[in-house]
């Protein structure tokens, strides 16, 4: 509130390197303690998940940074909790969407960096409760996201642009001492009023934004401090302490990487940030649906089903999950052609489920043929750009295959014919149409594959 910069001047840095460096740790080191490796495991098998960016700035329908984009005044864009009575919110109904979509966890911003709890916090006066819904909406998205059988997600901003303290944490100490008691006490509501919780979601916490964005004063100016030099005041977000706090009060719980404390899993935002082969890290690749913005925008415009099957095989063939991200309207409800989207996302996966779900990336190392995917003795390999000549030639592998076939409608029983030699693995694809979004062939492995070990497939 104090700065007047556009917002995107202050990120394009961060958004640069990170894109550049997207197997670095970003904001938090991964939690290596003894439980780590059990509490992702179903994680790590689900796959597909559901974000919704949800709060008053559905009502202006222009994303959820419209306040900082256009510096709007706290206590003006306060006004808009008065307007905020969602007379379609239906928490069943968005699970419901979720499910149809294929997807197996879901995660709601709880709060957003404008402040807005769609929670109860007595705390604070900025909340659903105190908004014209008088409505605790994350109870009813938590029980019915418990009850429909899926993972229960909540995003959670430590940042809040209503707070000085946040833009100048030394400056302005008490204030931002005030906005970590907010943090600390809104993390522990949520931790202990809505039953067990699977994911905590972190975002705008941590060092890396602390003194926003990176800015810090010279002496004789403002500049982007570097990546690699985050905030380094006197003030402590005393993130370590509350995160240990939140895995006491859920300790099932799994959290992403933007704290300064230890992680469950990394982030990488957008459609560009697919990037690298990582099995050795858990990652999730977070982007939304449409073109635009996180938050509710009419009229924006819907991804086409083989863009965001292609991340979501992807992701799954460099080892990562997706977290796809749906904006729902001021009235609660998801545009009706991004349900409808997610609902052919669905289709195609109790179709092809079994080549994503419960898989790890590899034996073959993402290439110019698409990527792979395994579990136990099988292998799935998508090919998402077939050769022109319908012959696809792999690096062999050290386990012998056993048998090859298509898994599509109707040749889902027809063998595959291969050929098998020390080198190599050459398929004879099927002439005809090509799958315009990927064609999936299944292998049978005489032994399992072990998910550590990967082949390289050299560029043609
Ligand atoms: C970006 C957006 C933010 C959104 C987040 C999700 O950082 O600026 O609004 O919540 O992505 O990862």
């Amino acid at each position: 509130m104090f700065l007047a910069f556009p917002r995107k001047a202050l990120f394009p840095l961060l958004l640069i390197l990170s894109s550049l460096t997207p197997l670095q740790a970003q904001w938090a080191p991964l939690a290596y303690d003894s439980n780590a490796g059990q509490r992702i495991a179903w994680w790590r098998e689900a796959r597909l998940g559901m974000f919704l960016h949800w709060g008053v700035y559905a009502i202006p329908g222009r994303g959820e940074w419209v306040q900082w984009d256009e510096q709007i005044p706290t206590d003006q864009y306060a006004k808009l909790a008065d307007q905020f009575h969602p007379e379609h919110f239906d928490a069943d109904a968005w699970a419901r969407i979720a499910k149809a979509g294929g997807m197996k966890y879901m995660v709601l911003t709880a709060r957003h960096h404008d402040g807005f709890a769609l929670f109860d916090d007595p705390g604070s006066n900025f909340t659903a409760m105190k908004s014209a819904a008088h409505h605790d909406f994350v109870a009813d998205y938590a029980s019915a996201v418990r009850k429909a059988g899926l993972g229960v997600g909540l995003y959670y901003s430590p940042l809040d642009w209503r707070f000085p303290g946040f833009y100048f944490p030394d400056l302005y100490r008490q204030n931002a001492v005030e906005l970590r008691e907010q943090y600390q006490r809104q993390i522990g509501e949520l931790a202990s009023n809505y039953g067990k919780l699977d994911i905590l979601w972190f975002d705008g916490g941590g060092n890396e934004w602390l003194g926003f964005g990176g800015l810090e004063f010279t002496g004789s100016g403002w500049r982007t401090r570097p990546q690699s030099k985050p905030y380094s005041g006197r003030f402590d977000w005393q993130d370590v302490q509350t995160v240990a706090r939140l895995r006491q009060l859920q300790p099932d719980l799994i959290l992403n990487d933007r704290t300064n404390a230890p992680a469950d899993f990394r982030s990488r935002e957008g459609d560009g940030a697919l990037g690298d082969f990582d099995n050795q890290h858990p990652w999730e690749l977070c982007t939304t649906i449409t073109e635009g913005a996180w938050g509710y925008q009419p009229n924006a415009k819907v991804k086409p089903l083989v863009q965001l099957l292609r991340l979501l095989v992807g992701a799954a063939g460099r080892d990562g999950n997706m977290l796809l991200n749906v904006g729902p309207r001021p009235d609660g409800q998801i545009d009706p052609a991004q349900a409808e989207r997610l609902r052919e996302m669905g289709q195609w996966l109790g179709q092809y489920g079994e080549s994503i779900y419960g898989t790890r990336g590899g034996p073959w190392l993402p290439g110019e043929y698409g990527v792979s995917t395994h579990r136990g003795t099988q292998v799935y390999v998508h090919v998402l750009h077939p050769p022109r000549n319908q012959t696809l030639v792999l690096p062999a592998l050290p386990v012998r295959v056993v048998s090859a076939k298509l898994l599509q409608a109707g040749a889902a029983s027809g063998n595959l014919p291969f050929l098998q030699t020390a080198q190599t693995l050459t398929f004879n694809l099927p002439a005809g149409p090509v799958d315009e979004i990927d064609t999936v062939l299944k292998l049978e492995l005489v032994g399992p594959w072990t998910t550590s070990a990967v082949v390289p497939v050299p560029a043609p």
